[in-house]
């Protein structure tokens, strides 16, 4: 694994030598966000030998590399999934290369079913934890000790400072936030309302098919981390109506406004 991400990495250097400070993943609805910054250029996944490359609609998939502010990025244009089939170490791959390629500080986005019945659809969640339990971890295998130790910490994978920050900006932009734990399960299906219940009872506040699992390859290589979750949907049982994409989607560009403001500002913080 590691030789295919120094491969990645050659492949990457080939075409630039941007050095990203922080690395941006964006999640459904927030894509085109990438197209808004100071763009200095952009890398194809499908020209990058052994990247993952994904198949989801709506999904680009590319690197930007630009500037948000004085800072320099790299946003993932389209994440991968293991929903798509491929193996966990795959699907945290791209996080792991934004590492090598310099990153210190990483932020995720997603969208995701709400399970806290405080949350309404449209919420914008500040990841405080996560639940991982219903997927492989993608530390399994050997370990990659070039990044980091077989057994790492989680006790903090979202970083309480960089939480502070999310939390002023959104006060200062006058955004309101919820917080709480996200739960990763497989998808592609969403989940039933038995596993809502118990996703709830684990101590879940909302429920996801992406996120986790890149946070804690992150964490594994030492990066800070960072994560908001926009909850589409209350969750299956919750929600009075059968649940789809769409419905995903049309509150996504609904609240991407607002979204993609308080993910620049706070880049400009980090
Ligand atoms: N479940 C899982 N993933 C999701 C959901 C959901 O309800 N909404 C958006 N992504």
């Amino acid at each position: 694994m590691y030789n295919k991400l120094v491969k990645c990495l050659k492949s990457v250097r080939e075409k630039t030598d941007f050095v990203p400070e922080v690395g941006l993943i964006l999640g459904s609805g927030l894509g085109d966000y990438a197209d808004e910054i100071k763009i200095v250029t952009t890398v194809d996944y499908n020209d990058i030998e052994g990247f993952p490359v994904s198949t989801v609609v709506g999904h680009k998939g590319r690197f930007v590399f630009g500037y948000v502010g004085d800072v320099p990025v790299v946003i993932m244009q389209g994440r991968v999934h293991y929903y798509e089939g491929y193996p966990m170490q795959d699907v945290v791959l791209p996080t792991r290369l934004m590492g090598m390629m310099g990153i210190k500080k990483l932020f995720l986005t997603n969208a995701s079913g709400g399970l806290n019945e405080y949350f309404k659809a449209g919420d914008l969640m500040i990841i405080t934890d996560h639940i991982t339990t219903a997927v492989p971890s993608p530390l399994i295998g050997k370990n990659i000790d070039e990044l980091g130790t077989r057994f790492p910490d989680m006790s903090e994978v979202y970083s309480k400072r960089l939480q502070g920050v999310i939390k002023e900006t959104a006060a200062e932009l006058g955004i309101e936030v919820q917080e709480g734990v996200y739960v990763q399960f497989t998808g592609p299906n969403y989940e039933t309302p038995a596993e809502v219940r118990l996703a709830k009872t684990w101590g879940g506040d909302a429920v996801g098919m992406s996120t986790a699992v890149e946070a804690m390859a992150a964490r594994h290589m030492g990066l800070e981390v960072c994560g908001i979750s926009c909850v589409t949907n209350m969750a299956a049982g919750i929600s009075k109506t059968a649940l789809s994409h769409k419905e995903v989607q049309e509150t996504a560009d609904r609240v991407a406004k607002e979204f993609k403001l308080l993910v620049e500002t706070v880049i400009k913080k980090m």
